[in-house]
């Protein structure tokens, strides 16, 4: 989605801020510009469609910016088409006012209206333009409203989601920042500051950033800050370590982040699991849930509620937490959940699932469950984001950053986090200590089993390279992998633009049977599990409609070879870890059919890496 970078300190922002920009660049968006206020005392704003790329080139050619205080942005169009007026910067249209915005203002219709009746002239179709007039109808520093006081009268008219950053050439060493729902922080440096929506646009500039929260307004000049709110009640700062490494946000050897997260996922989970697992006791040590954990025995229900890849994360821990906690569970669509009047009766827990912990929906339908008295728990990647500040409890993934636009090493971090937080409930309500430190050792074993999988990678591409000129794709499991059948149709159609449906095997006697044709890829996981035997029949009747049976299946499963055209071998896991194996092959199935379509993996067609819109 949007990003932002802004600078202010000695150095020429430029370059700084077109680094930003690429490193942004992962979170999809389809404009960008960038506003410095530049040495004759003006703010100068360049803006292009397209890559980061356009709009260096566009700087170069003019000659570039040399001024030391700027700020730039990736647009991801919502209000508006994707035309250079939309781009970010915005400017007011007197005072040489500059504002980046990520989020929606709800209410800019009314406000666009009420400032075209005080003579305001509109030059793009976007809510962000109605911010900044708004700022610069309100800016009168003759009256004491300075751009800080100017910022948060405007804020305290607006409704929606916003982190803005502002710059006026009036003020040339101020800049002023706020937010509310979408993400923001300010990087600390030896005299000056980086703000940016994402943690990986600072890190090469500072280790330590100030974190803003809802209705927050920051005014940086080069000596200092200060941290208010939107009503002017001064605030101490929180400030934070950033733990990001630049190693972990850069490509190294490979060509692609999601292939490198794909690879990374033997040491992510090996990471995710380190000093959790207590063989010894047979519980699992989850720091964040002990606080809560006599709620967590007693409770009756749990809610799972997240959106795309980690809903499908959601859905196995629905099976796990039912299996191992013996708990009733239901798992939805956050963006379903939080418009359906749902009922949490007493002992709900309701649990987020989110790589970013900035999904709208899953933060919308988290507040909601908890506004009806629901205790709330997270399964968050990203540390301090919006979700995980505002759960009761959680437990981070630690799988790292997780830069490819399509989740892979996040999905397994979050299908091995659910598994743990099952444990963690199962052994304090019904599990024996036996029982439960023999499933840690065969988790403890995961990350080698992936590594196998990740050995067979070319004869992956070769079965893809077989498959891959055709349009439509089916993808069936049964029980604990009909999720990871879902979790390999997403990844196939997001980055290769493969129509792909995944659903459970039984439910294409019903109705999708009708797709088959001669030479249509079906993909079966059909590993050795209860419904291995179901699953053979749902290939039989694939193969006698001409369908193409590719197999993922249990190493040593002869049998499979004689039904399927091809067979992608994993490793013999426990069902209800299998999910965590089978899906590996299936996200290089998509890497490499996107690959051979000539798709750019990580910048895949209309796509955002957070999605904190509805
Ligand atoms: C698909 C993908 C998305 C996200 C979804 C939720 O590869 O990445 O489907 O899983 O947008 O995002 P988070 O996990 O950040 O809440």
């Amino acid at each position: 989605m949007c990003g932002i970078i802004a600078y202010i300190g000695s150095k020429r922002a430029e370059s700084i801020l077109l680094e930003g920009l690429k490193r942004l660049e992962y979170r999809g968006y389809d404009s960008a510009g960038v506003a410095v206020i530049e040495p004759d005392g003006h703010q100068h704003v360049c803006r292009a469609v397209g890559r980061v790329a356009n709009l260096e080139s566009k700087l170069e050619a003019a000659g570039g910016f040399k001024g030391s205080v700027g700020i730039a942005h990736t647009r991801w169009a919502t209000h508006g088409g994707v035309t250079e007026a939309n781009a970010h910067p915005h400017t007011d249209d007197q005072l040489g006012i500059a504002l980046v915005h990520n989020g929606i203002i709800e209410n800019y219709a009314s406000l666009r209206t009420y400032l075209k009746e005080q003579g305001h002239v509109f030059t793009s179709e976007t809510d962000t333009e109605v911010l900044a007039m708004l700022i610069g109808e309100l800016y009168d520093p003759e009256q004491g409203v300075d751009l800080e006081k100017a910022v948060q009268a405007a804020l305290r008219e607006v409704t929606g989601a916003y982190a803005i950053v502002v710059t006026c050439e009036r003020e040339p060493g101020v800049m002023v920042c706020a937010r509310k729902g979408s993400p923001l922080l300010i990087g600390i440096g030896a005299g000056e500051y980086i703000v940016a929506s994402d943690a990986s646009a600072i890190i090469a500039h500072a280790t330590q950033a100030i974190t803003l929260d809802d209705y927050n307004v920051v005014k940086i000049t080069r000596e200092g800050f200060r941290t208010s709110t939107v009503d002017d009640v001064e605030l101490s700062p929180k400030v934070m370590k950033l733990e990001l490494e630049l190693g972990e946000i850069e490509l190294g050897a490979f060509s692609h982040y999601m292939l490198k997260e794909i690879y990374e996922q033997p040491n992510s989970l090996r990471l995710c699991m380190k000093g959790r697992l207590d063989k010894r006791e047979g519980t699992v040590v989850l720091g964040g849930l002990e606080e809560f954990s006599k709620e967590l025995v007693r409770s009756k229900r749990v809610i799972l509620t997240a959106q795309g890849t980690a809903l499908h994360a959601a859905m196995i821990g629905e099976y796990l937490l039912e299996d191992f906690a013996k708990i009733p569970c239901e798992c939805e669509y956050a963006s379903e959940f939080r418009y359906r009047n749902p009922i949490i009766e007493e002992g709900s827990v309701v649990l987020a699932v989110s790589q970013s912990g900035e999904t709208a929906d899953t933060l919308a339908a988290l507040r909601e469950a908890k506004s009806r008295g629901a205790l709330s728990l997270g399964v968050i990647n990203v540390v301090g984001s919006t979700i995980a500040r505002d759960t009761d409890a959680g437990v981070y993934l630690r799988v790292g950053p997780e830069i490819g636009v399509a989740s892979t090493k996040a999905f397994t971090g979050q299908v091995m986090v659910l598994t743990m937080i099952a444990l963690f409930m199962a052994r304090r309500r019904f599990m024996s200590p036996e029982a439960s430190a023999r499933v840690m050792a065969q988790l403890e074993q995961i990350p080698d089993l992936i590594e196998r999988v990740l050995d067979t990678n070319d004869q992956i591409r070769k079965v893809t390279e077989k498959h891959v000129e055709r349009d439509n794709w089916l993808f069936l499991g049964r029980g604990y992998n009909y999720p990871t059948a879902l979790e390999g149709a997403l990844k196939l159609k997001e980055i290769s633009y493969i129509h792909a449906e995944g659903m459970p095997a039984a439910e294409m006697k019903h109705g999708p049977i009708a797709l088959i044709d001669d030479g249509m890829p079906v993909v079966f996981i059909a590993n050795q599990g209860p419904q291995y035997d179901k699953v053979l029949n749902n290939i039989e009747e694939v193969r006698s409609r001409g369908g193409h049976v590719i197999a993922v299946a249990t190493e040593g499963d002869k049998q499979i070879e004689s039904l399927a055209e091809d067979v992608l071998y994993v490793p013999d896991v426990p069902e209800a870890l299998s999910p965590l194996v089978t899906v590996v092959p299936l996200q290089l199935l998509a890497y490499h059919a996107a690959i051979l379509r000539g798709h750019d993996v990580d910048k895949p067609r209309n796509l955002a890496k957070s999605v904190t819109v509805e």
